[in-house]
């Protein structure tokens, strides 16, 4: 009986080291489809301390940050709001986002997998929502299956492994070992194609017996055809991805959906990192990472309109901007901005209608002439640009 006790707690014991041991979390990492090794964004520091300087000031470099039972510190939520996750309810893992949009909260199951749980912070209402399954189950999600590809660097979907969580240097320069250990003989690789950030900045998954994987898997840096492959982007009929324009997107990280729905991804060299810079920014999410102030940077390209923007637009510049009209805050809550850089017109609002006769579009004008209908915005909208 006693040996049988003692024999019990040693195997339980056992078992939580091995659980424990056993802990999805950062470690080596080869790239699935080069096989080349990854460093992490520590080791790109010690010769590239300005790049990594700047990047430590993006959002990229901050999404995913440990929590734990009894300590939800690192969570930027209002914890004090009802519905908030206590400190004490599960073996906490990971919180995730929560700089502008919403914030998600991981933990541990008993195989050491991080789950991505019920609780949703939804930052701009400071509100908690729960997740939950069709059946009214709590919402489970394997992070490592749904999410790891986007918000970890490095990641290798054969051998569930990935280097570091974040969006580090690798994100975008690809598998790098060999290069840090002899920049010399190896040269690093500057990836400025709109693919090296799409495969994350889109809706997606895998098709066929990859399906498991809701993110683009099969990526190598320099090689934009490769970003689409055995791919199944979310369709432009989706109601609760799309507008019922079905180009302009209705949910966060759409940005490349929306791009080839406009004519700026026709442009011969014209990519996310034209308008963004990759490492310098600021931790405001919205204009971090411009290149330039937007009124500059579009003016880079469209020097006659902004030169003159009420001959264009009606407006002075500082009544509207160029961004309010073409990159209108039509995703989730007005959170995220649209690239399909249409300056939606009201016409839309009018075409689309529920059995109510509602508009279930939003147009560009609308946001700042609240008080207008879509008829009358529609209106004014053809005495300015004269035009359906
Ligand atoms: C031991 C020093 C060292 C380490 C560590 C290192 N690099 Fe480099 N890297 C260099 C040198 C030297 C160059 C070439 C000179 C230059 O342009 O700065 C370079 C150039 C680059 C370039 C530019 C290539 C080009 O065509 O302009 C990239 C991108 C790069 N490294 C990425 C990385 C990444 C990512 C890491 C971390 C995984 C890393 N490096 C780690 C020394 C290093
Ligand atoms: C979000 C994508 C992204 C991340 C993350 C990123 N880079 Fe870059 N990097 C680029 C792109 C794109 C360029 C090409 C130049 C440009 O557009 O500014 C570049 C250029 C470089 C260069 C060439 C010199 C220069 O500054 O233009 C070096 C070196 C470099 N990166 C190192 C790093 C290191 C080190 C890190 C991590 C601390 C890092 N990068 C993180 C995308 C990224
Ligand atoms: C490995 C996936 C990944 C790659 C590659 C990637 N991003 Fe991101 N990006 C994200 C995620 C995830 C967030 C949201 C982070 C958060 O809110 O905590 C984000 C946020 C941003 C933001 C808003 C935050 C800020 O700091 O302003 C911009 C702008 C952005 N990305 C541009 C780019 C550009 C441009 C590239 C390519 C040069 C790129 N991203 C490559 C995943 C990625
Ligand atoms: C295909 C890549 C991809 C996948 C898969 C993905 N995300 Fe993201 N996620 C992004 C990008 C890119 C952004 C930032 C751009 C945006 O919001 O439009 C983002 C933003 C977020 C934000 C908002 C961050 C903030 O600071 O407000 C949260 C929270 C988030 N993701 C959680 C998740 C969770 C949880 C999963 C898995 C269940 C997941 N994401 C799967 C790419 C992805
Ligand atoms: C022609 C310039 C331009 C190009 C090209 C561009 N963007 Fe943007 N982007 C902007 C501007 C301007 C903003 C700020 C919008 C605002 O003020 O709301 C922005 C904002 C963002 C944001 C975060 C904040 C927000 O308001 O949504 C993300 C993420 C982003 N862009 C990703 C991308 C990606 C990914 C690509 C390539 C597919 C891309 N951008 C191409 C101009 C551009
Ligand atoms: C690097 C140059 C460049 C920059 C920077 C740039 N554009 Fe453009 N843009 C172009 C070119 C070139 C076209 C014309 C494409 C064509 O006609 O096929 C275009 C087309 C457009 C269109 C018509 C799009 C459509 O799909 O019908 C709009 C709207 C627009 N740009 C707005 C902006 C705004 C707003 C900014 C700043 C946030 C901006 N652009 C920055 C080069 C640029
Ligand atoms: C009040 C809203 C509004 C503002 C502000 C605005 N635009 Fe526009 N813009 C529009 C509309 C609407 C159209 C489409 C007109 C049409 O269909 O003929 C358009 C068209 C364009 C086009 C495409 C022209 C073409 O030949 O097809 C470009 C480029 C453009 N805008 C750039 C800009 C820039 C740069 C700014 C900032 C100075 C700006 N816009 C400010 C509403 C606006
Ligand atoms: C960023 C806010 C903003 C956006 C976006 C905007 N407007 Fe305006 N608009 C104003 C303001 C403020 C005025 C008041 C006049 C002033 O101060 O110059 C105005 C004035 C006008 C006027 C003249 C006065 C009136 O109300 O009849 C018309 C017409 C107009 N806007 C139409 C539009 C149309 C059409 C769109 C969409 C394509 C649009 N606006 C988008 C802010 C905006």
């Amino acid at each position: 009986m006693k040996k049988a006790v003692i024999l019990a707690v040693v195997l339980s014991l056992s078992l939580v080291g091995a659980a424990s041991a056993a802990r999805m979390g950062p470690g080596p990492s080869k790239d699935p489809n080069t096989g080349k090794a990854y460093a992490g964004s520590e080791t790109c520091k010690t010769c590239h301390a300005a790049q990594y300087k700047d990047w430590k000031n993006t959002i990229h470099a901050w999404m995913v940050r440990p929590i734990a039972r009894g300590d939800l510190k690192n969570a930027k939520a209002d914890l004090t709001v009802a519905g908030a996750p206590r400190a004490d309810q599960y073996d906490w893992a990971y919180a995730i986002g929560g700089w502008y949009k919403e914030e998600r909260y991981t933990f541990w199951d008993d195989k050491g997998n991080i789950i991505d749980g019920e609780f949703e912070y939804t930052k701009p209402k400071n509100h908690f929502s729960l997740r939950k399954n069709k059946d009214g189950s709590l919402s489970r999600l394997d992070w490592f299956n749904e999410c790891a590809n986007c918000h970890a660097t490095g990641v290798n979907y054969k051998e569930r492994t990935f280097v570091e969580f974040n969006i580090g240097c690798e994100s975008c320069h690809g598998p790098s070992a060999d290069h840090a250990k002899a920049p010399k003989k190896v040269k690093g690789v500057v990836d400025s194609t709109t693919e090296s950030c799409s495969r994350c900045h889109i809706r997606a998954r895998m098709k066929g017996n990859l399906k498991a994987f809701n993110y683009p898997v099969n990526y190598v840096v320099n090689q934009p055809q490769t970003m689409m492959k055995d791919v199944d982007p979310e369709p432009y009929t989706a109601p609760g991805s799309f507008w019922p324009d079905q180009k302009n997107a209705n949910r966060h990280r759409q940005q490349y959906l929306d791009w080839v729905k406009g004519r700026h991804s026709t442009v011969s060299g014209l990519t996310c990192a034209t308008c963004h810079d990759p490492h310098k920014g600021s931790l405001d999410y919205r204009t971090g990472q411009l290149r330039a102030d937007p009124r500059a940077l579009c003016g880079s390209c469209h020097g006659e309109i902004v030169a003159n923007p009420k001959k264009h637009s009606g407006h002075r510049y500082e009544v509207a901007s160029c961004t309010s009209c073409h990159l209108p805050r039509t995703i989730a809550s007005g959170t995220v901005s649209n690239h399909t850089f249409e300056a939606i017109p009201p016409s839309k609002s009018l075409r689309y209608v529920d059995a109510q006769g509602k508009p279930r579009m939003p147009n560009s004008c609308g946001y700042c002439h609240t008080k207008d209908s879509a008829a009358d915005l529609d209106a004014k909208y053809k005495v300015i640009f004269k035009k359906n």
